[in-house]
């Protein structure tokens, strides 16, 4: 049995402690919001906060999240993830949406951790989300514009 919060809720699961995080929270639980791209955590379609940390559920064995407080698309919220959520929205920046959700986990983790990033550390901390359809002048964009409006 492994216990953990989900989306501010507890959560107990009575499964394989092998099974990845991603598995769990998708056939197991049905928040189909984060997404399976690569398996390998080579892409980042789904990327989850664990402890507020963006993190590949893909590689991620549910009996390491015990006691831990995970967040999915589902349950962003907050200053900094319901900002970058509307700035994307305004923006448009997603085009066929796969990669967007975990895009956002990301971009909120590192609007939390380094609220006016630079474009190296926008680099830096995206790197690992791939988009097939080549969104990321509208993710740097958005990103950008959620620091400045986060500002004021
Ligand atoms: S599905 Fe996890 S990084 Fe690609
Ligand atoms: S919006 Fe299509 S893969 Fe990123």
């Amino acid at each position: 049995m492994v216990a953990f919060t989900l989306n501010g809720k507890a959560q107990t699961l009575d499964v394989n402690p092998e099974m990845p995080l991603l598995w769990a929270i998708r056939d197991v639980i049905g928040l189909t919001g984060t997404k399976f791209g690569c398996g390998m955590a080579q892409c980042g379609a789904c990327t989850v906060h664990i402890d507020g940390t963006a993190t590949r559920s893909c590689q991620t064995s549910i009996g390491d999240v015990e006691g831990a407080k995970i967040t999915t698309i589902e349950g962003l919220s907050g200053k900094v993830g319901q900002m970058v959520q509307t700035v994307w929205a305004e923006l448009d920046v997603p085009q066929c949406g796969y990669c967007q959700s975990g895009q956002i986990m990301s971009a909120s983790a590192l609007l939390t951790e380094t609220p006016k990033p630079t474009d190296e550390d926008i680099n830096s901390a995206m790197s690992g989300n791939l988009c097939r359809c080549a969104t990321y002048q509208r993710i740097r964009a958005a990103i950008h514009e959620a620091a400045h409006r986060l500002e004021a």
